[in-house]
C-alpha cells in the first residue's frame, strides 16, 4: 500500500528535550504537520514563530519534512500585525481559555463583536482559524454545545476558513453541511476508541485526552464521513506527548501520543471497513492540499501488511497501543 505525502494537520511537538526526542515519529513518515502553538508561553509573535520553526528544523534532521506553523490567537492581534506574519504561518489556533493543556491565555466568552476585529482581519487575509470546539461544560457535552458557536462564527465570517479540530460527535459531522466555511480534522484514535475504551474498563491514561472519546453512534458518524474522505474533513492525528509520569499519574495529562504509529493504524482502519486507498489518500492528504492550498514536499510512503509491536515508549512517551500488536508496518519511505 503506497501514500503519497502524507500530512497531519494537528500535530503537538512540545519544544526542548522534547521536541528532541519526538519530533523525527512524525518527520519521517509525514510530508509535513501542522503544528499547534501551545507551548509555555504559546507562541504569539513573529519572532516567537521562527524561532521555533528553527528549533523544529533542527530536531528533525535530515528528515524531510515541512512545519506548517500556527499562532495561538489572541483577539487583540491587529491586521498589521497578521500582515506582517502571514508568510510565516499557515493558520491561527483558537482555544477557549483553560480548556486544554496550555491554553490559559485562550478565549471566554466568545462575544462576536469583541472578535470581530481579529476575525475580520484573518478572513481578509485569508489565514484558516483552527478552533479547539469546547465549551466548560459537562465533559461528553462539550463539543457537542460549541456548534452553536461554530454557526455563531460562520455566520458571522462567511469568508473565514474555520477548522472545527479533532471533531469527536455526530453533532460536529452535520455542522460540515450546514456551512460552507465550515473544515473539520479528525484523529486515528476518534476514529477507533469510545468512552468504553478509556473508562470502561481499567482506566486507560495513555487513552485519555480532549475531547474525550465519545459514544459509539458518534465514532460511526466520524467513521462515515473518514472512509469516504468527505472533502471537507482531513486527518489531524493531535499526537500530544505527555512524559509517562504525567500520564501514569494522579492527574493525569489529556493528550495521547500516535505520531510513530498514525499510517499504520488508518492503513489497517480503511482495509478493515473494505474503504479504497484513493480514499485513504484524499484523507491523510489531497484534502488537505485543496483546503489549505499547500502543496507538500514529495514523499512516498509503502506500508506493508506485517505485523509492528509497538514499542513500550518512545524516550519516555507511552504510544497509543504500547506492547500491542498492530497489523500493518512501515516498509519505506522516500523523497525525491
Ligand atoms: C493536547 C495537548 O496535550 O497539548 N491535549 C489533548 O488532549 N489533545 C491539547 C489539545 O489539542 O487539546
Ligand atoms: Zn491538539
Amino acid at each position: 500500500m503506497q501514500l503519497n505525502a502524507p500530512l497531519d494537520m494537528h500535530l503537538h511537538l512540545r519544544d526542548g528535550e522534547m521536541l528532541e526526542n519526538i519530533a523525527t515519529a512524525s518527520a519521517h513518515t509525514f510530508s509535513g504537520a501542522i503544528i499547534m502553538p501551545n507551548l509555555v508561553p504559546p507562541v504569539t509573535t513573529k519572532e516567537e514563530v521562527l524561532a521555533y520553526k528553527n528549533r523544529i528544523l533542527a530536531a528533525i534532521g535530515d528528515e524531510k519534512f515541512t512545519p506548517y506553523m500556527t499562532l495561538f490567537f489572541n483577539p487583540n492581534y491587529t491586521k498589521e500585525f497578521l500582515a506582517s506574519v502571514k508568510n510565516e504561518i499557515t493558520a491561527v489556533k483558537l482555544y477557549p481559555a483553560g480548556i486544554t493543556t496550555n491554553s490559559e491565555g485562550g478565549v471566554s466568552g466568545f462575544d462576536v463583536e469583541e472578535l470581530r476585529p481579529a476575525l475580520e482581519a484573518l478572513s481578509d487575509l485569508n489565514i484558516p482559524l483552527c478552533v479547539h470546539g469546547e465549551t466548560n461544560g459537562f465533559v461528553m457535552d462539550r463539543e457537542a454545545e460549541f456548534v452553536t458557536i461554530y454557526e455563531k462564527l460562520a455566520t458571522a465570517f462567511p469568508k473565514l476558513k474555520i477548522i472545527m479540530e479533532h471533531i469527536t460527535t455526530k453533532e460536529s459531522v452535520t455542522a460540515l453541511d450546514r456551512f460552507e466555511n465550515l473544515y473539520a480534522t479528525i484523529t486515528i484514535h476518534h476514529l477507533l476508541i469510545t468512552l468504553d475504551d478509556v473508562a470502561g474498563g481499567m482506566l486507560k491514561p495513555h487513552l485519555f485526552c480532549k475531547p474525550i472519546a465519545k459514544r459509539p453512534e458518534d465514532r460511526d458518524a466520524l467513521l462515515n464521513v473518514a472512509l469516504k474522505a468527505h472533502p471537507k474533513v482531513m486527518f489531524g492525528s493531535d499526537s500530544a506527548p505527555h512524559p509517562k509520569h504525567a500520564k501514569e499519574a494522579c492527574g493525569c495529562a489529556a493528550g495521547v501520543f500516535t505520531a510513530p504509529i498514525a499510517l499504520q493504524l488508518l492503513a489497517e482502519l480503511f482495509e478493515n471497513h473494505h474503504a479504497s486507498i484513493d480514499n485513504l489518500q484524499n484523507f491523510i492528504s489531497n484534502n488537505a492540499q485543496t483546503i489549505y492550498g499547500v502543496t507538500p514536499l514529495q514523499k512516498t510512503v509503502i506500508l506493508e501488511k506485517k505485523p509492528f509491536m509497538v514499542p513500550l515508549d518512545y524516550h519516555g512517551v507511552v504510544p497509543m497501543y504500547a506492547g500491542e500488536k498492530i497489523a500493518y508496518s512501515i516498509k519505506e519511505v522516500t523523497h525525491t
